[in-house]
């Protein structure tokens, strides 16, 4: 093992020293999430704070958010940003949308944009927008057309990321097994796994990113990982 793992304890650590912030907004806007049924896959409360602190030492003014869920990246980075800077957050369920504009609206973030439809229809949509930021976390099969539209859209020096690189834990299983015996232990994913579709297309994401020639690119091992890639100027 390489590096330290992230024991619960550890966890706990570091968001009561750095990321109470976080815990508080998370806990204010899952709140009325889970009161309609939403499932909690937001960004963990530590990658927040990251991400907060990554947009500040960046200044940056406009963010890309492509997967709304119930506004909490958003209103992450939205906060972050500060006076005069914009969101742009893109969300295909009218219930997703609904519940993180009003979650928006409790915290007065009037600079969180929600963009209703297909997110890869809204990014292509997009002529003479350039971000600063662009974080990618909405349906996995599309995220290396989130990635192809996202090097259209930022700009040179700024920074595009893709949440769950580690696609929970199993990353690193090949997904060319056979199909299993029953009850055999198999390390690899096969066809016939639940998972097999969306880790095989976060595999594809971070080789087409870690490929790019346009990006100097790592994977942050926060919350499910994250890839980010600066742009090169
Ligand atoms: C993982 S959640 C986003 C979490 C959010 N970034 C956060 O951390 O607070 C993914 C969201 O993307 C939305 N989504 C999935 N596929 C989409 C698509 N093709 N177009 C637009 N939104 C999509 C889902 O409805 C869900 O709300």
């Amino acid at each position: 093992m390489k590096g330290t793992p992230l024991t619960e304890e550890t966890y706990e650590y570091i968001v009561q020293r750095f990321a109470k912030k976080e815990r508080e907004l998370l806990e204010r806007m899952s709140a009325r999430a889970q009161a309609a049924g939403m499932p909690m896959i937001m960004i963990s409360e530590e990658q927040a704070k990251f991400i907060a602190f990554f947009l500040k030492a960046i200044g940056a003014k406009r963010a890309l958010d492509v997967g709304t869920l119930f506004g909490y990246s958003a209103a992450i980075m939205a906060r972050a940003m500060g006076p005069g800077s914009e969101v742009v957050s893109l969300e295909f369920s009218d219930l997703h949308a609904k519940v993180a504009r009003e979650n928006l609206d409790d915290l007065y973030l009037r600079n969180v944009q929600i963009r209703p439809g297909p997110a890869l229809e809204a990014m292509k949509l997009m002529r003479r927008e350039s971000f600063d930021f662009i974080l990618i976390d909405a349906d996995k099969p599309n995220y290396v057309n989130y990635l192809n539209q996202a090097l259209r859209l930022i700009r040179k020096g700024g920074v595009i990321a893709g949440d769950n690189a580690l696609a929970w834990g199993k990353i690193a299983l090949p997904t060319t097994g056979p199909a299993p015996k029953p009850g055999e232990y198999r390390p690899w994913l096969s066809p016939d796994d639940p998972d097999y579709g969306t880790v095989r297309a976060v595999q594809e994401f971070n080789a087409a990113f870690a490929a790019e020639k346009k990006l100097f690119s790592v994977i942050v091992p926060i919350g499910d990982g994250m890839a980010m890639g600066v742009v090169e100027k």
